[in-house]
């Protein structure tokens, strides 16, 4: 079965930054974002992340650094048997995990 493999910056400024890996099952037409959630569900369902809308860049809250460079996670697809990088947007106050203050 293919998976991704995600690498997150987790923590907070207090505690200082880790990455974690996780392994997604892959799915058809899976993005970014619902590997993240289903690692929510599946494994750690502390993991932050923000994000309403889920799809097309509608709301714009679910941007993250993906692999080095700013995207939406909602529009970012995975693909199979890749790692995704993800950390927190630069540049804005870091909240937790993927999450910082919006502009
Ligand atoms: S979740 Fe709304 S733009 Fe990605």
């Amino acid at each position: 079965m293919a998976v991704v493999k995600l690498r997150v910056v987790r923590g907070t400024p207090e505690t200082g930054r880790k990455v974690a890996e996780y392994e997604v099952p892959y799915r058809e037409g899976m993005s970014v974002l619902d590997a993240v959630l289903w690692v929510r569900v599946n494994r750690d369902p502390a993991l932050a992340a923000r994000y309403s809308c889920r799809s097309a860049n509608a709301c714009k809250e679910c941007s993250a650094q993906i692999d080095g460079k700013v995207g939406y996670m909602c529009s970012t697809k995975a693909r199979p048997d890749s790692t995704i990088e993800l950390a927190p947007v630069g540049g804005r106050d870091w909240i937790r995990d993927l999450v910082t203050e919006l502009d």
